[in-house]
């Protein structure tokens, strides 16, 4: 499918050079299987079936580039393969800076490997309609508490006013490139968007979404994919 319109051009990236070692799996988190599929393969097969996005760039351990290539489903978007960084961040801006041509950017974390394609769909349309940078979120279920070094609570945030913020995140891709300009570290690319004061606008999230991080999170992916509930759209992923 082209998801080409006139001359703008959707990449996505996709950071996948992180260890994991909350998932407690003995290879780099984006690597381990769910449904007997890379988490990183699926993730990507999640862009691809959104039909939104022309271009992807994955950011993997610099070891493991050969070998990624050929986990990566076969597909007539692009998909191209670049060594991370240390860092999160580090790995973003790699993703960029193999994305020159790039007029809308998303940063999709590997490890929300079961994202529908639904989703991706709902944030490059908000991008389309004009909005400079666009991230999904779900409300909080918990009552979210802020403490301090020693664990003593030192606030209780309205929870109303709060939201679990998923990926991918959609940005207008100078405004992201700027935000990495300033150097800063930050877990959530939209952190770095809002502190050059840009309006950062949200579109309802998706369970399904979630990041896989935990051993628990990876029995629940990994179930959801045995009872065939979590594949969208997302066509079987077949690799080279
Ligand atoms: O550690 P965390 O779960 O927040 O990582 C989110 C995503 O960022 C994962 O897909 C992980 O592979 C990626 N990452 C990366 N480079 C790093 C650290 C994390 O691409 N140095």
């Amino acid at each position: 499918m082209n998801a080409s319109h006139g001359e703008s051009r959707v990449v996505a990236l996709v950071p996948a050079a992180g260890m994991g070692v909350r998932l407690g799996e003995n290879r780099p988190k984006a690597f381990v299987p769910v449904g007997g599929s890379p988490m990183l393969a699926l993730a990507v097969a999640g862009l691809i079936a959104s039909g939104s996005v022309d271009e992807v760039v994955v950011m993997v351990p610099a070891e493991l580039v050969d070998e990624t290539r050929a986990l990566l489903p076969v597909s007539d978007t692009p998909v191209h393969v670049v060594p991370g960084g240390a860092e999160r961040t580090d790995s973003v801006r790699a993703g960029l800076d193999a994305a020159p041509d790039a007029t809308f950017v998303l940063v999709h974390d590997a490890a929300r490997a079961l994202t529908p394609p639904a989703l991706i769909a709902r944030v490059v349309a908000e991008l389309r309609a004009g909005a400079q940078a666009v991230i999904p979120a779900l409300p909080v279920t918990d009552t979210i508490k802020s403490v301090d070094v020693t664990g003593a609570v030192t606030g209780t945030p309205d929870r109303a006013e709060l939201r679990a913020i998923q990926t991918p995140q959609g940005f207008e891709a100078r405004l992201l490139r700027a935000a990495y300009a300033t150097g800063t570290q930050a877990t959530d690319d939209a952190g770095l968007v809002e502190l050059l004061g840009a309006t950062v606008r949200t579109v309802p999230g998706d369970a399904l979404a979630f990041k896989i991080t935990t051993p628990l999170d990876l029995v629940l992916a990994n179930t959801l994919v045995a009872q065939g509930s979590s594949n969208g759209d997302r066509e079987a992923v077949t690799t080279r």
